[in-house]
């Protein structure tokens, strides 16, 4: 999808569809909708559904008016914001997926939006508009047959963006909401392929590729080096399938970076997780596809940073395996010794993202990461405590947190912390071994945060569990069902945040 930027007055604008916010004003019961368009022949137009009460500004309601009266555009779509009071650029990125994703179903192909000019600042509305457009332009339905054909696919080709101001500067901003967006399809397409076709190589190839195109340093290892360098815990997962795992490791070292802080990006990249021996019952079974979501998270990030190009060193640490039952797959009882040579007594065959984390952290560790963020869909437990929502965030200190924190609301991505009270040490006690790697059901998000705080010792570290967030499970009126591309500009941003 191309993204444009046009200062033209919107009713002087020639497009398939003009695209203008209604919000309500209203502070109580009775809607008070208002077309937020300085434009006076726009408002003109939209008059008569205002003063019928078709249309009332509430959250994603779409009116369409045909061959709008003193508008050169073909249509104007009229898109309800909510409430003014609560309007934000996040607001807006979700206006801009519904926009698209309502004209897709009319088969139109090119569309203006004029944001209002109240509310969110010129540069900060084109970035929301260009990451909402393209990822609401996002189809899941890649492989129906009729789809597959690049000139019958479902998608807008192209959106302008309709604002009045300095152009360098909201070029700037148009360009990183395109990279952000870009990046987070990148990670949407891994999340979206079935196990068969994204095997632990296939993942490895896919980052070798992308690593390519952007100009970033991408190295892969089997299982060789994973026994050379004594990941036992990864190892031990890995050890089961008769697909061979991969290390990936992405490293961005930009000249002039800033002194002593290299990020490390952990990811889980357990493409097929079936429970291993402790086995996952077979209803629901086949959502496990997505169990790589941390990892295509981290890899789409490196994409971003890559062509953002932060003052920031960067390495990504992907751990890439399948988590099979089979004669050679470890078992509950069995112990590993990680590569910190720690070791961790196997409760339950099915609690393998900590594993292979513990490794990655490890590794990340001894590459020389300063501060430590990992990605994984770790914990169904997550999905109970915040549900499809917010994803849990976890940090070692307050510090890092606060950090992260500002990224993400920078990004707009909703996320909850949780816990890692001294006192839940107990949980992950073991009688033969260092420690268990699953315990009791409760507070299983935090037990298996604990864990890895375990490997990420004395580092700086944040811990995201998106198991609850990294797959949409309805499609919504922004984004289409399926993944989601959870955490990545967040990420981005925490990046971002380290060269100012
Ligand atoms: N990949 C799953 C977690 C998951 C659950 C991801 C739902 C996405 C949606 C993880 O490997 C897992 O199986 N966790 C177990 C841990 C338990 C055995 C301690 C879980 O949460 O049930
Ligand atoms: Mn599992
Ligand atoms: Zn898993």
């Amino acid at each position: 999808m191309k993204t444009n930027l046009s200062s033209s007055t919107p009713s002087q604008l020639e497009t398939d569809c003009l695209v203008v916010v209604v919000l309500d004003r209203a502070e109580k019961d009775k809607p008070a909708p208002s077309v937020e368009c300085t434009d006076t022949a726009v408002r003109e137009a939209a008059k008569e559904v205002i003063a019928n009460g078709e249309v009332t500004g509430k959250p994603f309601e779409t009116t369409l008016l045909h061959n709008p009266s003193g508008l050169k555009a073909k249509r104007l779509l009229l898109i309800g914001g909510g409430k003014t009071k609560n309007f934000s650029a996040a607001e807006l990125r979700k206006l801009a997926g519904a926009a698209v994703r309502t004209l897709i179903g009319k088969s139109i192909r090119n569309f203006a939006f004029a944001p209002p000019e109240r509310g969110v600042a010129a540069p900060d509305a084109v970035r929301a508009l260009a990451e909402g457009a393209t990822i609401g332009n996002f189809d899941p339905g890649y492989y129906k047959s009729d789809r597959r054909d690049k000139d019958k696919d479902q998608k807008i080709d192209a959106v302008t963006i309709v604002v009045p101001g300095d152009p360098k500067v909201l070029e700037g901003s148009l360009q990183i909401g395109r990279i952000m967006a870009e990046s987070q399809n990148f990670t949407r397409d891994l999340v979206n392929e079935p196990s068969n076709l994204m095997t632990p190589n296939i993942l490895a190839e896919r980052a070798r590729k992308m690593a390519a195109e952007v100009g970033l340093n991408c190295e892969i290892y089997g299982a060789d080096k994973i026994k050379e360098l004594k990941m036992g815990a990864f190892w031990g997962v890995a050890q089961g399938s008769d697909e061979p795992p991969a290390l990936i490791v992405l490293r961005y070292d930009p000249v002039g970076a800033v002194d002593k802080v290299h990020v490390g990006l952990v990811g889980k990249g357990v493409t097929f997780d079936t429970g291993g021996i402790s086995i996952k019952p077979s209803d629901g079974m086949e959502k496990m596809k997505y169990d790589m979501a941390g990892a295509a998270t981290m890899i789409g990030a490196m994409r971003a940073i890559a062509l953002l190009k932060p003052k920031v060193k960067v390495t990504a640490v992907i751990l890439a395996t399948e988590n099979m039952p089979s004669g050679k797959a470890q078992k509950p009882g069995d112990v590993q010794i990680a590569m910190s040579g720690k070791s961790i007594e196997i409760i339950n065959t099915d609690a393998e993202g900590r594993l292979i984390l513990a490794d990655g952290l490890c590794y990340a560790r001894q590459l020389g990461c300063t501060h430590l963020v990992d990605a994984a869909t770790l914990t169904g437990a997550v999905v109970v405590a915040l549900g499809h929502v917010n994803a849990g965030i976890f940090a070692s200190t307050d510090e890092i947190y606060e950090r992260f924190t500002k990224a993400n609301q920078q990004a707009g991505e909703k996320m909850w912390r949780l816990p890692l009270d001294d006192e839940y040490k107990d949980l992950i006690k073991s009688d033969i071994a260092d420690m268990v790697n699953a315990g009791s059901r409760y507070g299983g998000a935090i037990f298996a945060a604990m864990f890895l705080k375990e490997f990420a010792e004395d580092t700086p570290w944040i811990h995201l569990d998106i198991a609850g967030t990294a797959w949409m499970e309805e499609n919504k009126p922004w984004i289409a069902k399926g993944p989601s591309g959870i955490a990545l500009r967040s990420l981005v941003e925490f990046v971002k945040g380290w060269s100012a």
